[in-house]
């Protein structure tokens, strides 16, 4: 082959190359020990006198060309590679911030609302004692409404008197408050009770409640029936279908129960009723001079609805995947 043939080649062959892994095949094939230009050069012996100093000539020529050709292609790549690594064109990579969890949301949701209604947020322990959720709310030992609410009890320690459970509802609360405070006033407990009870799609063994209980001289169950409904409309944002059902609490009287329709079926949401005498008497509050109301709804079964989440489970499982579409 004439030796600018050879370099036309070559350079068709750089220009043409997609990585540097090529372009070192190249350099082998044109300039190495037994490449294409060694071969050419082994006819220098036989060459007369005259023609050597030609091709000597042509031949470095052509070899400087392909090496010049070869660098530039080497530093081209050599950009690329920068180019990729740090790209300061590029838009930036988003910072994963984390979300809120939607049971986190709706309880902001709920004390917001309750806010304008100038309820306070009061919290309670979740390891209470027996007497606290129980005894003080009207259920003695041995009394058949203990079985509305499968308790988790603790291993009983012999330095303690009274018997440790995890609360089974807000409504242990109430009495903790009021024996410290006193009428009237206006307060939501938020929080999480335990029960050892079969989970289904609507059931969990812990949930989240948000007791109620205002006070005052003439508080009735109208008062309740207005902030209730005011309540829904604010939180669900349109008209939802609801019913009051009378029903039995023994630390209410009376007692009902509240559900709202969802596709078609009743979901229990909430107990409440007017705060019995006995619950007033544990606090040494006169009945005849203050009455109140008290509620305790659940928090994940209206979250269930505002966000259509058609099984509990859900909010436990922290499968990234339900929980990001928040
Ligand atoms: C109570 O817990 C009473 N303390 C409510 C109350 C408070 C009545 C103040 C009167 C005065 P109940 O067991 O029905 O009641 O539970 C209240 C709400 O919690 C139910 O309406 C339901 O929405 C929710 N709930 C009950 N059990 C579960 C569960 N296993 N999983 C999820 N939510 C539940």
């Amino acid at each position: 082959m004439h030796l600018k043939e050879i370099e036309n080649q070559a350079i068709l062959e750089i220009q043409s190359s997609k990585n540097k892994e090529e372009l070192k095949l190249i350099r082998v094939k044109y300039l190495g020990r037994s490449g294409i230009l060694a071969e050419e050069a082994k006819k220098i012996p036989q060459m007369l006198p005259e023609e050597r100093k030609n091709f000597g000539i042509i031949f470095n020529q052509v070899k400087e060309t392909i090496e010049k050709f070869l660098k530039e292609k080497e530093a081209a790549f050599q950009e690329q590679k920068v180019k990729d690594v740090l790209d300061l064109t590029k838009p930036g990579v988003k910072i994963f911030a984390g979300f809120e969890h939607p049971l986190a949301q709706a309880e902001e949701e709920i004390i917001k609302i309750f806010s304008t209604l100038n309820f306070s947020v009061v919290e309670g322990p979740e390891l209470e004692e027996e007497y606290y959720n129980f005894d003080a709310l009207n259920i003695p030992k041995n009394h058949p409404a203990r079985e509305m609410w499968d308790t988790f009890w603790i291993k009983k320690d012999k330095n303690r008197k009274e018997n440790l459970l995890l609360r089974t509802h807000t409504s242990a609360m109430q009495v903790r408050y009021m024996l410290s405070n006193f009428p009237p006033f206006r307060i939501i407990v938020p929080g999480r009770v335990f029960r050892y009870e079969a989970i289904d799609q609507s059931h969990s063994i812990n949930f989240y409640q948000v007791e109620g209980l205002m006070v005052g001289e003439n508080v009735n169950l109208a008062n309740f029936k207005f902030i209730i409904e005011s309540f829904f409309k604010k939180f669900f944002g349109k008209k939802i279908e609801f019913r009051y059902r009378p029903s039995y609490f023994p630390f209410t009287e009376p007692s009902i129960e509240v559900d709202i329709k969802i596709e078609n079926k009743w979901l229990e949401v909430m107990g409440a009723g007017m705060v019995s005498r006995h619950v007033f008497d544990a606090v040494h509050y006169n009945p005849d001079k203050v009455q109140g109301f008290a509620f305790g709804m659940g928090l994940d079964r209206l979250a269930m609805i505002k966000y259509h989440v058609p099984d509990i489970r859900l909010f436990y499982e922290n499968d990234l995947r339900f929980l990001k579409q928040f």
